[in-house]
């Protein structure tokens, strides 16, 4: 396929038509997008001819690389057989059938929990509207309309839709369009570097994190909550990884007072934790279980909830018809390639991979970071990493948010061919899981790159 384009004439009708997600529109335009027209393996190119190796995987989602036949052969045959139909009036379609199957024989039971039921959305975002109706449908079900509340953590990320940038927890959304809706609150994220006291152990800090929850539901009223909804490790507020003892406290917490929990892995299922779903990887029993992203490794849109027995069992039999659902839902060809990326998936290992030899190389490699004079901490969990950028090693001074460090730091990694993204003054990757030992050897020769000539630009401005 001929990728030769004219930059500037792309560039110039973007900024003429193209709204971009999350983008100071003005701000693109007088700079002009980067043109990223084709992708193989670990690799994306631009307009320009660059190489970029993809250690964010797309925005989380192309776990399985670029450039599998095997997806565009599923999707084309699809499209022959039956490109569309709803699942509205009393139809379904053979791959939304076959892909629900096989997500639920995939989903771990924990304890008595377990997963025979899928809906599906588009997207993580329309996922997580989903999760609020049914959460609020299954307690009005129950005869306790009173129990709305839903809390969330600051710094969270479930999606740009109404409910969802409402459940999320970042200021910049709720600050445009009178965010959140009613009936949504927060509570402080498990970030030790930034929240933990001075003597703290990671772990005491775990359960004190945890504490906030419970203080919440006090002071929200008991019995006015509906659910608590999280990340098993925040993605897009950083990458902030929870410590050891917050899940299980967590959990003690939710079942003392008998609310729903919400686990939001559209970045963390489908290997990216090393384990089919995120749930499984912190050992706790969630009663939705939102998903997308990898689910297709982004090549075509899909998403849903995987909804536990608890839920399921009331809707099924107590609900009558439940008023909620999207033209998409169960879109066969959609559906047609989640299967083939799971086929995948499954067959070269993946989730296993990360969780074995090569997810411990990655969390070897990245822990030495660590030595590297710009990093307060560098983390990972299966293949997501983490670093933030510090002023002082020993003492934890921080740059402040003018210094724009992190943006410092991103433009060196392009430059130099990788993509790493920058949250405030944190680096993350979570890249493809198809990694090899030498790609992740070439991702960390980059990530020092940039880190050394971050510092130098630091050290030219007067700021270390
Ligand atoms: C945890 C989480 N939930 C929800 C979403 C929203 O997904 P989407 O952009 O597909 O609506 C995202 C997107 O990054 C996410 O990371």
């Amino acid at each position: 396929m001929n990728t030769v384009v004219d930059t500037a004439l792309i560039q110039s009708l973007d900024s003429a038509h193209f709204l971009h997600p999350f983008t100071d529109f003005k701000d693109l335009s007088s700079r002009g997008a980067r043109v990223i027209t084709r992708a193989e393996g670990i690799y994306v190119w631009d307009s320009e001819g660059k190489k970029i190796l993809d250690a964010m995987s797309g925005l989380w989602c192309v776990n399985v690389g670029y450039g599998r036949k095997a997806l565009a052969d599923a999707a084309h045959q699809q499209m022959m057989t039956l490109p569309y139909y709803n699942s509205f009036f009393q139809t379904t379609n053979v791959p939304a059938v076959q892909l629900a199957a096989k997500l639920a024989s995939l989903a771990p039971t924990v304890g008595d929990r377990s997963f025979q039921h899928v809906f599906y959305s588009s997207s993580g975002s329309e996922s997580n509207d989903s999760n609020v109706r049914m959460v609020r449908r299954y307690w009005d079900l129950l005869g306790q309309p009173q129990r709305k509340v839903i809390i969330s953590r600051h710094n969270a990320y479930h999606g740009s839709t109404m409910a969802g940038a409402s459940l999320g927890g970042m200021s910049g959304m709720h600050a445009q369009g009178d965010l959140p809706i009613p009936n949504i609150t927060h509570i402080e994220q498990p970030y030790f570097f930034e929240n933990g006291k001075p003597g703290e152990t990671a772990d005491e800090f775990g359960v004190r994190a945890a504490g906030w929850l419970e203080e919440k539901i006090l002071a929200v009223g008991p019995n006015k909550v509906a659910a608590f909804i999280a990340e098993p490790v925040q993605g897009a507020g950083g990458v902030i990884i929870p410590p050891a003892t917050y899940w299980p406290e967590i959990q003690r917490i939710v079942d003392k007072y008998g609310i729903l929990l919400i686990s939001d892995e559209v970045i963390c299922a489908f290997g990216r934790l090393g384990h089919w779903f995120g749930y499984e990887k912190f050992g706790y029993k969630p009663d939705l279980v939102t998903f997308a992203k990898a689910v297709t490794s982004g090549y075509i849109p899909l998403g849903g909830v995987m909804v536990g027995n608890r839920v399921a069992k009331v809707l099924i039999e107590q609900g009558g018809e439940f008023n909620h659902g999207y033209t998409y839902s169960g879109h066969p060809v959609a559906c047609a390639v989640a299967l083939a990326n799971i086929g995948i998936m499954e067959q070269e290992q993946l989730p296993q991979k990360v969780h074995g030899e090569i997810g411990s190389y990655f969390a070897q490699r990245y822990a030495e970071l660590n030595d590297h004079p710009l990093v307060g901490l560098a983390e990972t969990c299966g293949f997501v990493g983490g670093l933030v950028l510090v002023k002082n090693k020993k003492t934890k001074e921080r740059f402040k948010d003018d210094d724009g460090v992190g943006m410092v730091c991103r433009g060196h990694c392009f430059g130099n061919g990788l993509i790493m993204r920058a949250v405030g003054d944190r680096m993350i990757i979570a890249p493809p899981l198809v990694m090899t030992r030498s790609d992740i050897d070439e991702m960390m020769r980059l990530i020092y790159l940039a880190l050394d000539l971050t510092q130098r630009d630091l050290k030219a401005r007067g700021l270390l």
